[in-house]
């Protein structure tokens, strides 16, 4: 077993609302070694961004977290004081964002948002400003894109999709993270370009020898790029497996639904959607927040929130149908 990096457990946080107080998740639990690549998938609003912001303590002020902990790297996230969380943020962790476009600024050139993103860092030399433009050449360079000299010149809007990603990349791993997280960084990109997006985020997190944590709702994505998944639904990981495992062998009666949403190439089978759609989470369910989904759902379902078990080595699901009694 690898060295942990990131152990989150029994993570709860809801949402102050006109409505009330929504209880988003419910009890995450999840880990991340070092130097290892790990996927969180499921639907959009299950909760996958909230987990992540956590993470880096930047989720908006409605938000609260009324139970768990967050380790990173040995510390305790949740009590960090400014200065330890500047540290977190300039070195330890860096986030890529599903809209290059929201995540640069329009009005400053690349080369300043990297400049500034770089100096941030702290680390050696950063203060001259020829070091940190040769950083950002060189992080530049190391994803593909050409010409790095006149990308710096540029404002964001110059530039394309695929592009300003390939930057947010760069600027995220121009100087040493312990952690990479890509919030699904390529659903708004084109298809074609997705996949080089995804190759050149693995090999760069490989050579960094960073650990990554990538959000997306495409078990396909997953697979490309990641050692290990945990499925999300309705603000807890319901299962979690090294990806050929879970490939190889569904537990959770969800992870099984979001497999056959793969859209297949041999076959002609059309995908099918999960019917249903995910609880509100005012007044989620008491039980398993799957189970009014669920074909397989029992009386206890509906009462009790299912906790993970090990089912094989290195595979768990929360689920009823596994472990004692089933
Ligand atoms: N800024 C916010 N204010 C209020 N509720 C929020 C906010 N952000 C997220 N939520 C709630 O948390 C749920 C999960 O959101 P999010 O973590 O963004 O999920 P995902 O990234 O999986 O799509 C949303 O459906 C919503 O109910
Ligand atoms: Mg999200």
């Amino acid at each position: 077993m690898g060295e942990r990096l990131v152990e989150v457990t029994g993570l709860r946080i809801g949402y102050r609302t006109f409505e009330g107080y929504t209880k988003v998740l419910n009890g995450v639990n999840y880990h991340v070694n070092k130097g290892e690549k790990v996927g969180i998938v499921g639907e959009t609003g299950c909760g996958k961004t909230t987990t992540v912001k956590a993470l880096l303590r930047i989720l908006v002020r409605q938000a609260r977290v009324t139970g768990g902990e967050i380790v990173f790297d040995g510390k305790n996230v949740l009590t960090m004081g400014k200065a330890e969380l500047s540290r977190l943020r300039g070195t330890g962790i860096s986030m890529i964002f599903q809209d290059p476009m929201l995540a640069l600024n329009p009005v400053f050139t690349v080369g300043n948002q990297m400049g500034a993103v770089i100096r941030y860092s702290g680390e050696q030399g950063v203060e001259k400003k020829e070091v940190r433009t040769e950083l950002a050449v060189r992080a530049l360079r190391e994803t593909a894109l050409p010409d790095p000299e006149r990308i710096l010149q540029s404002y964001p809007f110059q530039l394309s999709g695929g592009m300003r990603q390939r930057i947010c990349i760069a600027m995220a791993m121009a100087t040493p993270r312990k952690l990479v997280i890509a919030d699904e960084p390529t659903t708004n990109l084109d298809v074609t370009i997705q996949d080089q997006v995804l190759k050149i985020l693995k090999s760069r997190v490989e050579e960094k020898q960073s650990s990554l944590i990538l959000i997306t709702h495409s078990l396909g994505v997953a697979r490309e790029t990641v050692d290990r998944i945990y499925v999300m639904y309705a603000g807890s990981m319901v299962e979690s497996a090294r990806t050929a495992d879970l490939f190889k062998r569904q537990l959770h009666p969800y992870s099984q639904a979001l497999m056959s949403c793969i859209p297949k190439l041999s076959g002609g089978g059309v995908a099918e959607g999960i019917p249903g759609r995910i609880p509100g989470y005012l007044n989620p369910p008491l039980g398993c927040r799957f189970a009014p989904r669920c074909s397989r759902a029992m009386e206890k379902c509906r009462r009790e929130q299912p906790l993970p078990v090990t089912v094989e080595e290195g595979h768990s699901a929360a689920c009823f149908l596994y472990g004692e009694g089933s």
